[in-house]
């Protein structure tokens, strides 16, 4: 098979596997996070085979909606892969990808984290999917995610943790606005790559605004005096 016949066949996978996925899992997240990464892709010295299977497999189980099975989704792109005879340095590589793209894996668990694994092709994927994560399309998914969730959007009352851990972030009942401050805030200092941070940069400015406009809806009489 040629690359393009491979990355093919990935995609046609993939949305059928992410059929009844939830809304912001689901095959055009996907999608978006491959579409990123292309881009990325243009202005760096990858293997953009790796790059675009890491991008279209990294979701494809995620133990959010399994139990908590974080061996499932490697494992279940290293059997596809497997199948459709890609070498094994390459399905090796996107296996590692998978495992180590989410940003829970850059969460300690109370301790430094050690390194396990990095490459330039991951901190494109990583970079694709972190750009979905923020500007419009993040705060869809955000709030979407926090519906699924049944959370709250906003509690003056509840104030955003910086500190959480790993299980305590899994663990968290805290209101969707806060998540802005735990996490999508956050990334744009996170970004690996210049076109990376390019784009980070804009989606960042226009959560700040959405924030922004939301507290004066919150309550239109803050400022009459
Ligand atoms: P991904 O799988 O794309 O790397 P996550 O699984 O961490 O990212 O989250 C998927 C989407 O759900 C993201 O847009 C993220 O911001 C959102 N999300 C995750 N946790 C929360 C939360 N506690 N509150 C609101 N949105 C969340
Ligand atoms: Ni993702």
């Amino acid at each position: 098979m040629t690359n393009s016949e491979i990355v093919e066949v990935t995609i046609n996978f993939v949305k059928k596997t992410l059929q009844n996925a939830e809304g912001g899992h689901d095959w055009f997240h996907i999608q978006r996070v491959f579409n990123n990464a292309i881009l990325i892709s243009k202005e760096e010295d990858v293997d953009v085979l790796v790059v675009s299977l890491g991008a279209l497999l990294h979701d494809i189980a995620d133990a959010k909606f399994n139990d908590g099975d974080e061996s499932l989704g490697p494992k279940m792109a290293e059997d596809f892969l497997l199948s459709l005879t890609v070498p094994k340095r390459t399905v090796n590589h996107v296996t590692n990808i998978i495992k180590y793209s989410s940003f829970k894996a850059s969460l300690t668990d109370g301790k430094i984290k050690k390194k396990l694994f990095s490459s330039k092709e991951l901190r494109v994927v990583q970079d694709a999917d972190r750009l979905d994560a923020i500007g419009a399309i993040g705060i869809a998914r955000a709030f979407n995610y926090g519906g699924f969730k049944n959370r709250a959007l906003y509690d003056p009352g509840t104030p955003p943790n910086l500190e959480m851990t790993k299980a305590e972030y899994k663990k968290s009942t805290a209101p969707t606005i806060n998540h802005f401050y735990e996490k999508l805030l956050l990334l744009k200092d996170k970004m690996n790559t210049q076109t990376g941070k390019r784009l980070a940069e804009e989606r960042h400015q226009y959560m700040l605004l959405f924030l922004e406009q939301f507290y004066k809806e919150w309550n239109p009489l803050k400022n009459l005096s």
